[in-house]
């Protein structure tokens, strides 16, 4: 086994951990997300074509049209197994086997709080449903993953037991289901640790994250023993999620060395998918896959990685590996040498004493509140040196957008490109997807809009907005900009024009 940074007690960690996902089931448990149908699929795809082991499907018995989901997701032919989520009854066994599905994942609460207030039943009622579900289960389905719900809170012999018998009955792999997130990394090693020895069976492990530990103790579990990791897709599910994806995945791979089989390379796309669908944002701190997981302001620290990444980042895991991009960002701690960066890619050249000033007014922007764009940049580095090489090579001359409840959105721009006119129409899903479209077509490069956000500078309905906005191009350069309008649809397609300004400028001297 390649270990990369761990330095612990290897003794059973295993060389291959393989990854279940339950974004589409305990994901979609998350308060307020509902994915449609086609949704549903297309993150099953996303799932299979990143290497993803087993998807759990869904939770047939629940609903009919979970059931049909369910279904349809088991007859894609794709490439990971599926699973149906079953409580410890025959029906929803049932359901599970009618949806065709790999795997079928029964559950039952072992604890006493939940036996005696959710199940009303007694230990022994408990281990008695076990082995009569699985071996139901087994006869339908060749995989069955047997859970303990809230196995961290449930006695060890008890636990053992149901274990023991679930194993007896059929179950090709048990589940060790932390599931109101109480474990320690210490507590959940030395409980896997300990069923990994008294059952002959693999083991899985499922973290909640009410304290913040679900990937801690996921990682630990494999430290113990476990040999499955289950995950979601930005960590989302109950409460406060699940241990997500990309962290676990991340941390087996580049600090155990662990291989898990996925195209770690793909995170950053499918955690954006999965945002885009669920409606739920991915804050900017959050690990691997945030705006800012290799994002650098300071002064010190873009110094230290203009001259070697690996100064101010992990170095076993770089931007590349997980799909994203490092960028020099800049704000009230951005020093000279990443200013300076940014104006010589952009080939502009500032005398020591007009960079001291470019970056003095960079700060006092800043530290009014405001964020500054590279395109801002540009703007004070225009006034600052005096328009030396920094004229606009697209200017927006005109914009149509014509709109309407029985119209799709049409917009023309007649736009300059480095003084030739052109004009382009597109029509969009809205107006401000229209103009965008637009003004986009008005270069032959091929550029996609990667983030784009509206706030309100203003109150009431004729706010100023500014809209905020990144692009990648073909070599995956990503180029922020933004512009500021009491009409969004003005302001959407200057920042894309000031988009494609950005990246002519550091077209044009290459
Ligand atoms: O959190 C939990 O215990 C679960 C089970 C169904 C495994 O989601
Ligand atoms: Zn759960």
């Amino acid at each position: 086994m390649r270990q990369v940074a761990f330095f612990g007690d290897s003794k059973r960690i295993q060389n291959r951990v393989t990854v279940f996902d339950t974004t589409l089931r305990d994901g979609e448990q998350t308060p307020g997300v509902s994915f449609t149908r086609d949704e549903k699929i297309s993150i099953a795809h996303q799932l299979s074509e990143i290497g993803v082991h087993v998807i759990e499907a869904g939770f047939p018995a629940s609903s009919a049209d979970e059931k049909e989901f369910v279904k349809q997701i088991a007859s894609e032919g794709l490439k990971s197994s599926i699973c149906g989520l079953a409580r410890a009854t025959r029906a929803d066994v049932e359901a599970c086997a009618d949806c065709g599905v790999d795997m079928i994942h029964v559950f039952i609460p072992t604890s006493e709080v939940q036996r005696v207030h959710t199940i009303r039943k007694t230990h022994e009622e408990v281990v008695d449903i076990t082995r009569s579900v699985v071996r139901f289960a087994r006869d339908r389905a060749d995989q069955v993953m047997f859970s303990a719900m809230d196995a961290t809170r449930t006695g060890m012999a008890e636990l053992t037991e149901v274990y023991r018998v679930a194993v007896d009955a059929g179950a090709t792999i048990i589940n060790v289901p932390d599931t109101v997130g109480v474990a320690s990394p210490s507590s959940m090693r030395a409980l896997v640790s300990s069923l990994a020895e008294s059952i002959a069976c693999p083991i899985d492990v499922h973290c909640h994250n009410d304290f913040g530990m679900a990937v801690a103790n996921t990682i630990s579990a494999v430290e113990g023993g476990a040999s499955q990791v289950q995950v979601t897709v930005n960590g989302m599910g109950e409460r406060a999620g699940n241990a997500d994806i990309a962290q676990t995945v991340m941390a087996l791979e580049s600090i155990y060395g662990i291989r898990t089989g996925i195209s770690t390379e793909r995170l950053v796309e499918t955690s954006r998918m999965v945002s885009h669908f669920s409606g739920i944002s991915v804050g900017p701190t959050q690990p691997v896959v945030g705006d800012n997981a290799f994002a650098h302001e300071s002064g010190i620290h873009a110094q230290g990685v203009l001259a070697e990444a690996s100064t101010f980042e992990p170095g076993i895991m770089t931007p590349e590996m997980v799909g994203h991009r490092r960028r020099l960002k800049l704000g009230k701690h951005v020093g000279r040498h990443a200013v300076a960066r940014m104006l010589s890619d952009a080939h502009i050249v500032a005398k020591e004493s007009e960079l001291d000033e470019i970056v003095a007014q960079v700060k006092e922007i800043s530290n009014r509140g405001r964020k500054v764009t590279e395109n801002d940049l540009y703007g004070i580095a225009d006034t600052v040196i005096g328009g030396a090489g920094v004229e606009k090579i697209i200017v927006l001359n005109d914009i149509a957008v014509i709109n309407g409840n029985h119209i799709m959105a049409t917009a023309t721009v007649r736009a300059s490109v480095d003084g030739k006119e052109t004009v382009c129409c597109r029509i969009g899903n809205g107006p401000v997807d229209a103009a965008m479209k637009a003004v986009i077509g008005i270069v032959p490069e091929v550029l996609v809009l990667k983030e784009f956000s509206v706030s309100a500078m203003s109150g009431g309905s004729d706010a100023i907005g500014h809209v905020s906005i990144a692009v990648e191009d073909a070599k995956g350069r990503i180029y922020d900009a933004g512009a500021s309008s009491d009409d969004i649809v003005l302001a959407s397609a200057e920042a894309m024009i000031n988009a494609l300004n950005l990246v002519y400028r550091l077209k044009k001297g290459e």
